[in-house]
């Protein structure tokens, strides 16, 4: 087998994976952000760790007591990308992680677009700057935390720090690199002028490799904290947008994945790196060394359900488990009429990316009345977040992009009710993929491509199973046509009332 470790924003889910692609074991350990103030978004690097070691103990103990006959035979990950690590020079994180909906940096974002310029910046690295954009995040601790910046060593991503800790090396790999704003997306190397004009120590950046590259080694003395045998390949990995969509065989031009995880996304590989001018789209490196992909997010989608069961409790408590509870929520939601009896919800709880860049926009239930209950409240949320998914989606049209092949993964894609939604907001039928296992399976895929281990057809890997098809009802489509009008002029009306 091979283990597949997703190190994610509501927790970290580890598989084994056997040569064929089926699932022998899994495990995932969860947590939660620190939101300390609006608009930040924290966690701290050992949170990571510690779930991993807890997931990697689970599968092992599982696979041992199925009995199966198995050896490691490498690792890799995927995770939540954007994320500032920054470890001291003996290898300990500084600070906690400033994550990738940590939008606190809006005025390190303007001063690189007003200073550096916005037109260099794209030139260099296929990207306008950005809050979400590590780099933003590493200027705010120059600005914020000088005595922390001075001591950094080290930069890197989310599961760069776990990988890490599993080798003693530091890398990262090309596309969460790209998430930095510091990759030159089309060379796939570090920029070399925009590091200088920030000058940021070349020493501090880690060496950046393709996704299935080996990067070092399982040490002895982590082996035997997991249950595992020393010196097993640990492969470099991808972000977990790239490790989805590999995931659910997005490799070519005319797929989209859209996923919905905690943040929802929208995404289709290029032959080269295109620039949306408009800056909504970003443009990345894929997972494969002569691929590229274009890709709007919406910052709280999943998260937006998530945010609703910690924060209204008391009307699932009653449920008790995690999953149940969400459970319980859609199954609320199917008993609700499309557009929620004139109910509207914007999902703008972590400011939005794509396509309003406005990391200040608010989230919203616009038009409750006495009639409205909780139902309601999780359709409209449902039906916002399709409908920001669908604005991600017409930013791509805008682009000249056209596709064939549409696929849906992430947590939110095990409700039906959610997928028919969101097929009837975009109009079109959705093939629903590994939406149990997401980027976890493009993780294990790369460790499995990293040691040439697996079935491989022309050269790829091809565990990918044809999911099932699933269309929102036809009267939906022209219901949701009219509240995408009234959800994209609500925005426009409301900025003022956030800003
Ligand atoms: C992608 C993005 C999120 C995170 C967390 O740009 O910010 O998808 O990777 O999932």
């Amino acid at each position: 087998v091979v283990l597949g470790i997703d190190v994610g924003t509501s927790g970290t889910k580890v598989i084994a994976v056997d040569a064929h692609g089926d699932v022998q074991s899994s495990a995932s350990a969860n947590y939660e952000m620190d939101v300390p103030r609006i608009g930040y978004a924290e966690q701290h690097p050992d949170l990571w760790w510690d779930a991993t070691v807890q997931g990697v103990q689970e599968v092992v103990a599982a696979l041992n007591r199925k009995g199966v006959d198995y050896s490691v035979e490498s690792i890799s990950f995927s995770g939540q990308m954007h994320g500032l690590v920054v470890l001291d020079g003996d290898g300990r994180p500084l600070r906690p992680s400033i994550i990738w909906c940590d939008v606190r940096t809006i005025d390190e974002a303007a001063w690189l677009e007003q200073v550096v310029g916005r037109d260099r910046i794209i030139e260099w690295t296929s990207n306008p700057p950005l809050p979400n954009f590590t780099v933003t995040k590493l200027l705010w601790v120059k600005e914020h935390e000088p005595e922390v910046y001075r001591r950094i060593a080290h930069v890197m991503l989310p599961k760069d720090y776990v990988r890490y800790k599993m080798t003693g090396n530091v890398h990262t790999e090309v596309t969460d690199g790209s998430g930095t704003l510091l990759l030159d997306v089309g060379k796939r190397e570090w920029s070399t002028q925009l590091c200088q004009a920030l000058s940021v120590p070349s020493s501090w950046l880690p060496n950046v490799v393709e996704s299935s590259t080996i990067c070092g080694y399982l040490t002895e003395e982590v082996a035997r904290t997991l249950g595992l045998q020393p010196g097993i390949p640990v492969v470099a990995g991808a972000g977990d947008q790239a490790a989805g969509a590999l995931g659910a065989g997005v490799r070519r031009q005319g797929q989209v994945s859209m996923v919905l995880g905690t943040s929802g996304v929208v995404l289709t590989p290029t032959k080269r790196p295109l620039v949306d001018p408009s800056g909504a789209l970003h443009s990345f490196c894929h997972a494969m060394p002569d691929m590229w992909f274009l890709m709007g997010v919406t910052q709280a989608a999943g998260g937006s359900l998530e945010w609703y069961r910690e924060t209204f409790d008391a009307a699932t408590e009653a449920t008790g488990e995690h999953e149940d509870a969400f459970h319980v929520l859609l199954r609320g939601a199917e008993r609700v009429v499309p557009g929620s009896e004139g109910l509207l919800f914007l999902p703008y709880l972590m400011g939005e990316r794509t396509p309003i860049l406005d990391p200040l926009a608010r989230g919203a239930w616009i038009g409750l009345s006495r009639r409205h209950g909780q139902t309601h409240l999780i359709r409209a949320l449902l039906e916002g977040v399709s409908l920001s998914l669908k604005d991600c989606w017409m930013a791509m049209g805008k682009q000249g992009v056209t596709a064939t092949e549409w696929l849906v993964s992430g947590g939110g894609a095990n409700s039906r009710l959610w997928v028919e939604i969101l097929s009837a907001c975009v109009d079109r039928s959705l093939e629903v993929v590994q939406a149990r296992y997401g980027p976890a399976l493009g993780a294990a895929m790369i460790a499995s491509e990293g040691v040439g281990f697996g079935h491989r057809r022309d050269g790829v890997l091809t565990w990918g199973k044809p999911g099932d098809k699933v269309q929102g009802p036809s009267d939906w489509s022209p219901k949701y046509e009219r509240l995408y009008e009234l959800y994209r002029s609500a925005y426009v009306q409301l900025k003022g009332v956030f800003n």
